[in-house]
């Protein structure tokens, strides 16, 4: 933690902190984009556009720190050449998100992704909803995590700010977790204080036992900054609302560039 300003370093210091009061300038906190819903949009048509690796190098330009892509079982956004893709033409660490599975631990094998998130997936949810139940399989996360680690991913586990569950991850040895934010950001104005206070507790039981904390789900420009302030988290991770919030501060551009094309056409035809 830096205490204080240098004015030798100061405008990298503004653009990398959140604080306003020009008092304590904590860490930077890492941003990972979720290009997912990116490959949602693309696979509606059931071509190569819009491309998530382009979002990537955007995601990249813009000041993001890392890529999160989840490879679900069925498919159903990110496709395996994507992962392969980004590995190789997006220099930034990807943060591969997996289900607890052999086929996902194989493919795992074949790109070593810089980091690995494990999360719960069921086939008929919508998104992963709610964290993984690592006191409930233990044995067999332990297995994975190994292998991940033996692998040379840094592995990380998205849980709920539960004490239980954060102490059965610090006991695989993982370095880091995620905390499972959906409650938080769902919640309505008068729960909202009690759900960040559970994700509060959760970083601090899971700081004091030397594990890294990210905190993702439902991040928007609404309910980040209170998270963001959380001096221990490490990393957000943001998706969802990115690409939605691309739509709104991107289509009038878009459609203004139509109506030139179009119109510019018509004129050259008269
Ligand atoms: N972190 C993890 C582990 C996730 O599974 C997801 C997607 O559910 C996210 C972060 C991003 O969540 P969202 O798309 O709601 O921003």
């Amino acid at each position: 933690m830096f205490v204080g300003h240098n004015s030798n370093n100061l405008s990298t210091i503004k653009s990398k902190t959140l604080k306003r009061n020009w008092g304590v300038f904590m860490d930077p906190i890492r941003l990972g984009v979720n290009i997912d819903h990116v490959a949602t949009l693309r696979n509606a048509r059931g071509g190569s556009f819009p491309d998530p690796i382009e979002a990537a190098k955007i995601a990249k330009k813009s000041g993001a720190d890392g890529i999160t892509a989840h490879l679900r079982e069925d498919r159903r956004h990110i496709k395996d050449d994507d992962i392969n893709r980004l590995v190789n033409e997006v220099d930034l660490p990807l943060n591969f998100e997996m289900a607890a599975t052999k086929e996902m631990l194989n493919i795992a094998s074949i790109f070593k992704p810089h980091s690995a998130c494990i999360v719960p997936e069921k086939r008929e949810e919508i998104t992963t909803e709610g964290g993984l139940d690592v006191v409930g399989q233990s044995d067999r996360l332990r297995e994975i995590c190994n292998e991940l680690t033996n692998m040379g991913s840094r592995v990380s586990l998205f849980i709920e700010a539960d004490e239980a569950q954060i102490m059965a991850a610090a006991e695989l040895g993982v370095p880091v977790i995620e905390i499972h934010a959906g409650a938080y950001s769902d919640s309505n104005p008068e729960d909202s204080f009690a759900e960040l206070d559970k994700i509060k507790n959760g970083i601090k039981i899971a700081t004091n036992i030397g594990l890294e904390c990210h905190v993702g789900h439902g991040l928007n420009y609404q309910n980040v900054e209170k998270i963001a302030e959380l001096r221990d988290v490490a990393e957000l991770n943001i998706g969802h609302f990115l690409i939605a919030e691309a739509v709104f501060s991107g289509l009038g551009n878009s459609v203004k560039r139509m109506r030139e094309l179009i119109d510019n056409a018509r004129v050259q035809q008269e």
